[in-house]
């Protein structure tokens, strides 16, 4: 299910992805890390979390920069690595997808920001070549960092990874993690989790949470467009 070598074309990998998506990936999730997902959808104002905060990180063009150089437009924020065979292109193609179904204005008012879960690999000029794959965002900026860094940025936002060994591929290892897609407002205050691929549930008996189609997403991303203009 997960492919053991380094990742093709993520074109191609999707290709290979459409007969594993839903509920397949779920167990894929779940094996991978061994634990479920400690984020659900902060919908209700009860269990509403914070999500986010400061950071200081290193772009892939190999700037220093801070949360606070976002501000101004609305972000998506995204974990993942570069050698993430199916999950992460498969949520950056979701992306892609349902910005194209905005209108362009609109579009491209969102930042979207992929933060790296394998920063021992993931170095600037990796995540550079990589954010310029066919068919991933055209405003795509990656993030990476210390260790350290990584850990606290993924705390603040919830996520969760965890490096297992593959000793049997090219890749040597990979990195299972959550996969939520973070709205953030302009002010980079957490809006709304989408998930990019269908996440286990959080807790025994809750239901997975479904992936987020392009269309969902859209939808979504022009809700909060919506209400901004009200
Ligand atoms: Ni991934």
């Amino acid at each position: 299910m997960i492919h053991p070598k380094r990742p093709g074309a993520p074109a191609l990998r999707l290709v290979l992805l459409v007969a594993l998506a839903g509920a397949a990936l779920v167990a894929v999730i779940a094996a991978m890390t061994g634990r479920t997902p400690d984020v659900t959808p902060a919908s209700t104002s009860s269990s509403a979390r914070i999500i986010g905060g400061p950071f200081t990180l290193t772009d892939h063009t190999g700037a220093r920069v801070s949360d606070t150089d976002f501000h101004g437009q609305p972000m998506l924020v995204f974990f993942g690595f570069t050698y993430c065979p199916d999950v992460c292109p498969m949520t950056l193609q979701t992306i892609t997808r349902a910005l194209a179904m905005l209108e362009p204005q609109d579009a491209e008012q969102f930042q979207v920001v992929m933060i790296s879960v394998d920063p021992e690999r993931d170095t600037p000029e990796a995540l550079a070549l990589y954010l310029g794959s066919d068919g991933f965002p055209a405003n795509l900026t990656g993030l990476t960092g210390s260790l350290e860094e990584i850990a606290t940025v993924a705390k603040q936002y919830g996520a969760f990874y965890e490096k297992y060994e593959t000793p049997d591929s090219y890749s040597e290892y990979l990195v299972g993690h959550s996969a939520y897609i973070y709205l953030m407002d302009s002010d980079g205050v957490f809006v709304e989790p989408f998930a990019g691929v269908t996440m286990p549930a959080a807790r025994p008996g809750d239901t997975p949470v479904p992936a987020a189609s392009p269309d969902d997403l859209a939808r979504g991303l022009q809700r909060f467009l919506d209400r901004r203009q009200a």
